[in-house]
């Protein structure tokens, strides 16, 4: 059973512990989500300037797109008024500011009719994040910049909340990737050769779930779930942004949703940020997650 909450109020204790059994919360637009939202547009209508951001793929050759992202990504990440709207945002959504952690948010761009398929705007494959060296109580949040529409947004696998997928997780390592993966991005033109976890065997993609939020709209979720970009056959860029969270109580039991078939090594939790004050997490913790080995615990998990 699928469960989609709207507007649900209830406690972020009593959220967490849907989202961990699966379920799904979309928000309505509110004065931090829309600040975000407007944020992201003056970003990315300055840097695709004169194209409106959703037409200029149609007037850009690929190597010039891929120039503009390669600024806009990382100049939005890390603009420190993103992480000042975060934390309004999950004050919001009543979260503790003290055990909440997040990291930076994700700008991303899901090009239409395929012009831009790998590196900067890579096209998600079903997968979930868990299978990326995250924590199992890693949550996260989705706001679309512009209008989505079901021919360009991102779906849900929900078979797969609890049945496992052979994939190929235990090749990854977060702190590998961040070495060499990441750096490689902008690199990368037509065709992506970067090692990403993947799944590998045919993915049962219904039932599937596309949530088409308003701008400024929002919903969160299980890393746990499997989910994917849908084909964008809409006509028009999608621009979204993501980030995620984690709540100190899970991180110290390491519990969270339930792990069926994630093995891959490293931990992205040195990435994380207090809510309230920006500072990362205890390093004891940091180095526990880096040198937990989940192969051993997980009963389903297929080798491959
Ligand atoms: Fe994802």
């Amino acid at each position: 059973m699928s469960i989609v909450s709207t507007d649900k109020n209830i406690s972020d204790d009593q959220r967490r512990q849907g989202l961990y059994d699966g379920q799904i919360y979309v928000y309505s637009p509110t004065p931090a989500t829309m600040a975000l939202c407007q944020f992201a547009r003056d970003m990315c209508e300055e840097a695709f300037a004169p194209y409106h951001p959703e037409e200029a793929q149609y007037h850009l050759s690929v190597e010039q797109y891929v120039e503009i992202l390669k600024d806009l990504k990382p100049n939005f990440i890390h603009h420190p008024k993103c992480k000042e709207l975060i934390r309004q945002i999950l004050d919001e959504k009543r979260c503790d500011l003290e055990r909440t952690y997040f990291d930076v948010p994700r700008l991303r761009t899901s090009t239409s009719d395929q012009y831009l398929t790998s590196g900067l705007a890579y096209a998600f494959k079903p997968h979930r994040d868990t299978w990326y060296s995250t924590p199992q109580c890693q949550l996260n949040w989705w706001l679309p910049v512009y209008e989505i529409q079901h021919e360009n947004c991102m779906a849900f696998h929900t078979h797969y909340w609890d049945n496992p997928l052979k994939n190929s997780s235990n090749e990854f390592n977060y702190q590998d990737w961040n070495t060499n993966g990441r750096k490689a991005a902008h690199n990368q033109g037509k065709k992506d050769n970067r090692r990403q976890s993947e799944a590998l065997e045919p993915v049962k993609l219904e039932p599937e779930i596309r949530l088409l939020p308003e701008p400024g709209g929002m919903f969160v979720f299980s890393a746990a779930h499997l989910h994917s970009s849908v084909p964008n056959i809409s006509g028009k860029t999608r621009f979204s942004i993501d980030f995620r969270t984690v709540h100190l109580d899970e991180l110290d039991a390491n519990s969270g949703a339930p792990n069926l078939d994630s093995a891959c090594m490293g931990t992205t939790i040195g990435d994380y940020l207090r809510s309230s004050d920006f500072s990362h997490l205890p390093e004891p913790m940091l180095n526990a997650y880096e040198n937990l080995d989940l192969s051993g615990s997980v009963p389903n998990l297929i080798n491959v």
